[in-house]
């Protein structure tokens, strides 16, 4: 590690440290040619392949599942500020599998971790950071809206809300993204992604009205979450006096029905119900009696889980990913009846099954 990168660690601690502002001003990127792999980067390296591959896949290159979106792309890196990555990995995009990985939403990473993963993306960067077009962007918002039902809506969704492709009404997201980036981005789309590039397709007026009703998605950015995590457990077990619950039989010997899940907890059934997402999305919303056990730390709480063919299910917000690794973790080493809630925590939210939030007991009342 040459003594430029670790000055650019310090740079970047510096530059982001004090927190997200609106519309973060680009530190210049520190790069034009791949950052060697090694030192600082190689740490932020190996928190990467720990916390970030099971969805933005080896190397960024995206898509290992939840639509996780490619990060390495030359599009995305030469636009996005370190500021951009650094919110973005702070603070996740809340409602989508995007968690919080910040100690200060509830998340395991330090800000030098967080500053450590940015510089590993950095060295995925091969192209030079573009100027993005400063101020903001005067267009038509109902002109913009109906062009983006027509050209967008089929992957980005009806509301911007997020489907195949990530969300773009995000209050995270639009918190950071200055309209310069997102005009870039409708310009020049994502190589190698499904993202068209839109210049020469669509009118420049017409590029601007879809960044002009972007804008006009902007809500408020949600406060860090309440509660604390309990420093311990004393059981895992939810209605330990219960009967075991009656589930049908696993599709693809792995997953249960949501359904079979809600009836079995009404019922008072005893079983044990982990969540494999990050603890900062636990801490916002949880299935009542749910524990947090991330998916990078699977062996947590093993000890506490019972060995007598009780029921442990896992859930994640992705459907499968997160919960799929903590339930082959358990299988592994030799728990009898695990399985995966098959549609995942979204899907449970939507259909307004109960939920709790932090350590509070409260059931039926998400944040
Ligand atoms: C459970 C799957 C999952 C994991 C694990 C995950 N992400 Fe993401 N990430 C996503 C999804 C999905 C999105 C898009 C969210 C949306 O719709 O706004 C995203 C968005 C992002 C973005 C914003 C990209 C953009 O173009 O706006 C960054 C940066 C990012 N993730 C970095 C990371 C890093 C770094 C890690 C590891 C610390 C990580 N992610 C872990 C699923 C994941
Ligand atoms: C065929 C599907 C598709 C269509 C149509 C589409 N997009 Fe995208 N868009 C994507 C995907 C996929 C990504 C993420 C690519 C990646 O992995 O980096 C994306 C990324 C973006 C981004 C960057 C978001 C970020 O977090 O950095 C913006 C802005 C965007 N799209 C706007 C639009 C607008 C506006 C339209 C319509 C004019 C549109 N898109 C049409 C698939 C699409």
């Amino acid at each position: 590690m040459s003594g430029r990168y670790w000055g650019w660690f310090f740079a970047i601690l510096l530059l982001v440290g004090c927190g997200p502002r609106a519309d973060v001003s680009v530190p210049e990127a520190p790069v034009v040619e791949p950052m060697p792999d090694g030192g600082v980067v190689g740490e932020g390296r190996e928190l990467y392949d720990r916390y970030c591959k099971l969805c933005h896949a080896e190397g960024g290159k995206g898509y290992a599942s939840d639509d996780a979106n490619q990060l390495s792309n030359s599009e995305f890196l030469s636009s996005a500020s370190d500021g951009f990555l650094m919110i973005a990995i702070d603070q996740g995009r809340p409602g989508t599998p995007m968690a919080a990985y910040g100690k200060r939403f509830g998340g395991p990473l330090s800000h030098e971790e967080e500053v450590k993963l940015v510089l590993y993306l950095r060295s995925l960067q091969t192209v030079a950071p573009v100027a993005l077009d400063p101020g903001p962007v005067r267009g038509d918002i109902d002109a913009g809206a109906q062009v983006f039902a027509e050209r967008c809506a089929s992957c980005h969704g009806g509301r911007a809300e997020g489907d195949s492709a990530l969300s773009l009404a995000n209050p995270v997201f639009l918190m950071s993204a200055s309209d310069g980036y997102l005009r870039h981005a409708i310009r020049r789309g994502r190589s190698g992604t499904p993202m068209p590039a839109f210049e020469g397709e669509l009118a420049p007026k017409a590029i601007d009205d879809v960044t002009a009703f972007l804008r006009s998605l902007t809500r408020n950015v949600p406060t860090a979450p309440r509660g604390e995590l309990p420093p311990t457990f004393e059981s895992a077990v939810i209605n330990p006096g219960g009967p075991n619950p009656e589930f049908p039989p696993l599709r693809e010997g792995r997953y249960v029905p949501a359904e079979a899940v809600k009836d079995a907890l009404a019922k008072g059934a005893k079983m044990v119900i982990l969540d494999a997402r990050p603890t900062s999305e636990w801490l916002n919303s949880h299935i009542p009696g749910a524990l947090p056990v991330p998916y990078y730390d699977p062996e947590r709480m093993s000890a506490k889980l019972p060995q007598d063919g009780t029921w442990i299910l896992a859930y994640c917000g992705c459907p499968h990913a997160a919960s799929g690794r903590v339930m082959d973790s358990l299988r592994g080493r030799g728990f009898q009846n695990t399985a995966v809630i098959d549609e995942g925590i979204f899907e449970w939210i939507r259909r307004g099954y109960p939920l709790t939030y932090g350590t509070s007991p409260t059931v039926g009342a998400p944040r």
